[in-house]
């Protein structure tokens, strides 16, 4: 979307939208581009695939990987979109699908803002059209009047529409979808009309698999759409590259120091997360019981930059296990009973006797008491 400059100044805004985020990365990598690009796509497959996994071109202009993991997944969910099929993205949360879907539609089509959240009260009218009703009161039914959906407008000027969140949609409006994707065209009978879609739209959707959900995804529409699963980071490493990439991207935007200088309590942070999610310790030799919440990579990235906004503004700019042991208790601890009991097991089982771990111990204790 273009942003109205007498609002949001360029820089401005918290959370720019990707393709002006990366506004520079993007154009480099369609001035490098030879390879044939589907019609109205910004950038080749393979171009949009090393905008996401990172890479360097020929000029040595060096793409920022945006997503962390396998290769194969970002290769067949690009493939995907240069299909008839629409892409759906599943995961537990926190696995980056959101992520994933804003960088594909920025990449694709240059412009990640043609998106429908999905809720349970999420009405036909936004994944349709809606009415402006005073022109409909004035002039009666009639193309000015119509308010297109992000998904309408997505199909008319050929580019990706999102749908978040698709399972948490009402079935009856989650089918509005089925004529969209297998006739490509969205019918408005009140003007006798159609939109048709013109080559270049299609639709990524997410759903999360913690969903009771998704099992009620129609058949009918599941299958127009090809199933990329997102996983868990496979490894701590990984997870760790995740986290410190994540945390330095929204630190800068709100002046804190770099997280290089906390690596030690970051991969801290992410083993905890990993051995209370996996059950066990990292050794494989401690069983543990598992917290009701869902220790996501996306809440480790919060308990860092949590504990890297404390460090700035009441520490000495470092981070320290005093800095993310508040916030780590918060995520661990979702429901107090239960899960207060898991947490006082790991703490006095692992922690306690990690060697290398005492500070870390005592700063948990304190922010326990
Ligand atoms: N594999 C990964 N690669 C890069 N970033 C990741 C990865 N997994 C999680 N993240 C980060 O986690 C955050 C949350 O992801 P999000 O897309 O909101 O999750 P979801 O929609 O799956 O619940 C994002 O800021 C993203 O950068
Ligand atoms: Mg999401």
């Amino acid at each position: 979307m273009t942003t109205d400059a007498t609002t949001t100044g360029p820089g401005e805004a918290l959370r720019p939208h990707a393709e002006d985020a990366f506004a520079g990365e993007l154009r480099a990598l369609a001035a490098a581009d030879d390879r044939p690009r589907p019609e109205r796509w910004r950038l080749s497959p393979r171009s949009v695939a090393t905008y996401l996994l990172g890479g360097t071109l020929p000029d040595g202009t060096v793409i920022t990987p945006k997503y962390v993991g396998p290769r194969r997944i970002v290769e067949v969910a690009v493939t995907t979109l240069a299909t008839d099929r629409a892409l759906l993205l599943l995961g537990v949360p926190g696995t980056a699908k959101t992520w994933v879907s804003e960088h594909l539609a920025a990449a694709v089509s240059g412009d990640s803002t043609l998106l429908v959240q999905g809720t349970a009260g999420t009405p036909e009218e936004a994944i349709r059209y809606g009415w402006n009703y005073a022109r409909l009161l004035a002039h009666g039914p009639s193309r000015e009047a119509l308010v297109p959906s992000p998904v309408m407008r997505a199909m008319a000027e050929g580019m990706t529409a999102r749908v978040e969140e698709l399972t948490r949609i009402p079935a009856d409006v989650q089918d509005t979808l089925i004529t969209v994707l297998s006739e490509k065209t969205l019918p408005i009978p009140e003007l006798g009309q159609e939109v048709q879609a013109v080559r270049g739209f299609n639709l990524i959707a997410t759903a999360n698999d913690r969903d009771r959900g998704v099992n009620e995804l129609s058949s009918a529409l599941r299958r127009r759409f090809n199933t990329v699963v997102l996983p868990l980071p496979a490894t701590a490493e990984a997870e760790v590259e995740i986290v410190s990439r994540r945390v330095d991207q929204i630190g800068g935007s709100l002046d804190l120091p770099p997280a290089t200088d906390g690596l030690a309590e970051i991969r801290r942070v992410v083993t905890v997360f990993r051995e209370l999610r996996d059950g066990v310790t990292a050794d494989g030799r401690t069983k543990l019981k598992s917290p009701s919440g869902t220790l996501s990579t996306a809440e480790a990235i919060s308990v860092v930059t949590g504990g890297l906004a404390l460090a700035a503004h009441f520490g000495d700019g470092v981070l320290r296990p005093s800095d993310v042991a508040a916030g780590l208790l918060g995520a661990v601890v979702r429901d107090p009973s239960a899960d207060q009991v898991v947490w006082q097991e790991y703490l006095e089982a692992v922690v306690r006797e990690r060697e290398g771990w005492k500070d870390f111990y005592r700063a948990c204790r304190e922010v326990a008491a």
